[in-house]
């Protein structure tokens, strides 16, 4: 079993094989987003998402071995990247929401402005929901400043987000996993709320900085 919370300096297909089966109890994570076009409309590197299916593939096929068959897991994406993910998650869990995270700000965007993003919420078959019958499918919670000098990744995540996530579908001690960790929010929401966590991150001036902040907490 890999080591609990810790940011893995590695691919995340390769960590995730060293993780013991049915041991986590929840995924929350947030993928390169794999779209053709940057916020304002530009082409950028990642033309077509045929590419990246084996990889997904792969990804989730593991992620159903290693969680317990009562896990939820979160998964950031937007419009573009939703129908991609999708086909691929239902072949392995039961999707039960998609989840409107309101920025209640706007961003970029060239025709109408950005103000929301997507969160798919889905589950292993003996999934019982742990929170209050009343909570809604969006999320009011503000983004992260990107003009900010405090901003440390470009798809940095307000930690409010994924605390949220952990206390509704998770318990103190329990073990989450974030496959792509990027400035390490999920870290540092499972450090405040007494759970533990495993995080990969490629790229090694992330681990840095995700490291720099959970020891500063
Ligand atoms: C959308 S960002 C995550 C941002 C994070 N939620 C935060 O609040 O900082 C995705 C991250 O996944 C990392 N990544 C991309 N491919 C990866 C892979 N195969 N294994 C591990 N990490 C990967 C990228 O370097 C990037 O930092």
């Amino acid at each position: 079993m890999l080591e609990l919370n810790k940011i893995h300096n590695i691919d995340c297909i390769e960590g995730i094989k060293k993780i013991d089966d049915n041991s986590i109890n929840a995924i929350i994570t947030d993928p390169p987003y794999c779209i053709g076009t940057t916020s304002n409309g530009q082409k950028g590197d990642w033309q077509d998402n045929n590419l990246i299916r084996p990889f997904f593939r792969e990804l989730f096929s593991e992620c159903k071995r290693v969680l317990r068959d009562t896990a939820a897991l979160y998964i950031n994406t937007d419009w573009r990247t939703y129908p991609f993910l999708y086909p691929i998650l239902q072949e392995h869990f039961n999707i039960r929401n998609l989840i409107v995270w309101d920025y209640e700000w706007i961003k970029a965007g060239s025709h109408y402005r950005y103000s929301h993003e997507f969160i798919i919420y889905a589950t292993m078959p003996d999934c019982k929901r742990t929170f209050s019958a009343s909570e809604r499918d969006v999320w009011r919670i503000r983004p992260i400043n990107y003009t900010s000098k405090h901003k440390l990744h470009n798809a940095q995540k307000p930690v409010a987000l994924y605390e949220k996530a952990i206390l509704n579908s998770t318990q103190e001690g329990d073990t989450v996993l974030d496959c792509f960790m990027g400035s390490g929010t999920t870290a540092i929401a499972c450090k405040q709320t007494g759970r533990n966590y495993i995080g990969f991150e490629l790229q090694e001036k992330y681990c840095e900085i995700a490291n720099e902040r959970i020891n500063k907490l």
